[in-house]
């Protein structure tokens, strides 16, 4: 496709909106450094960050960061759990997950990196062979990442508009992965950096439909200024967050077990 079907698209989706939105997502990320003595600093977004954070990590929870490579919000858990419990920080990409290793190993003091293991399944199994299993389960779901597809004009010539619709339909069977593997009573954030709410919302509404009665939304407080509140979650985009974002994020938590 011509990469000028992307930006016509995204102008068609977000009206007068895009005209300070595209600007913002060509400028300079706004980054949280993760930085212990001695060892090697982490810059994420600080839209990521809150993300993370928003799972409400305490040190004892076992968690699952279930597509965790390169490894910024799996920094961000382990700090919470403070050397205590358990962090299987995963991702299927063997490549991505040298590096979320190396994040691990370099970025954390021992005692916290202690708790985290890296693992390399494909997220949908969780579901199946983990059911009822978590505290805690991020879901920072692969996603149209539309911010770094216009970094590139061979992504640019990729991206055609079936691609959303064929990404949400990975995200929503890692989310009901996600939910099964939760504990009764468990929580978890979903989460991207898609721009529209076919990978946001949408997967979120569905979730609801196929899990009825087994999950429900949590309300999630914005900390950083000019967050959008979507219908289930918070929108965080460049242009009113000062740089920060792209980032969705929703919190669910399970009601009852599987069967
Ligand atoms: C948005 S990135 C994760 C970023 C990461 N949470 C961080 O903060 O650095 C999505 C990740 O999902 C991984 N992934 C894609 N499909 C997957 C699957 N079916 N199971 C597990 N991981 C998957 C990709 O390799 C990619 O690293």
């Amino acid at each position: 496709m011509a990469s000028s079907d992307f930006f016509a698209y995204f102008a068609d989706y977000f009206g007068e909106r895009w005209e300070s939105l595209l600007p913002a997502l060509r400028g300079e990320i706004v980054y949280e450094t993760i930085q212990h003595p001695g060892r090697e600093p982490y810059y994420l977004d600080e839209a990521s960050a809150f993300a993370a954070r928003s799972l409400g990590v305490k040190p004892g929870m076992n968690v699952l960061d279930m597509c965790a490579a390169p490894g910024g919000k799996t920094l961000v858990l382990a700090n919470a759990l403070a050397g205590s419990g358990s962090l299987q920080s995963n991702d299927r990409s063997p490549d991505r997950r040298l590096r979320l290793q190396h994040n691990v190993e370099n970025t954390l003091p021992q005692e916290l990196a202690a708790v985290v293991k890296v693992s390399g399944y494909d997220g949908v199994r969780f579901g199946m062979y983990r059911k009822n299993e978590f505290d805690r389960i991020l879901l920072d779901a692969p996603c149209s990442s539309e911010r770094h597809v216009m970094e590139s004009e061979k992504y640019l010539a990729e991206w055609s508009p079936k691609r959303i619709a064929h990404i949400a339909i990975t995200q929503g069977a890692l989310l009901a992965s996600a939910v099964d593997a939760l504990k009764p009573g468990g929580q978890m954030i979903y989460s991207t950096c898609a721009l529209t709410q076919a990978e946001n919302d949408e997967v979120v509404r569905k979730i609801l439909k196929k899990r009825k009665g087994k999950v429900r939304v949590l309300p999630l407080s914005p900390e950083i200024a000019g967050t959008d509140v979507t219908e289930f979650g918070l929108q965080m985009l460049p242009d009113r967050c000062g740089g920060r974002g792209p980032i969705y994020c929703a919190k669910l938590e399970k009601l009852t077990s599987e069967e």
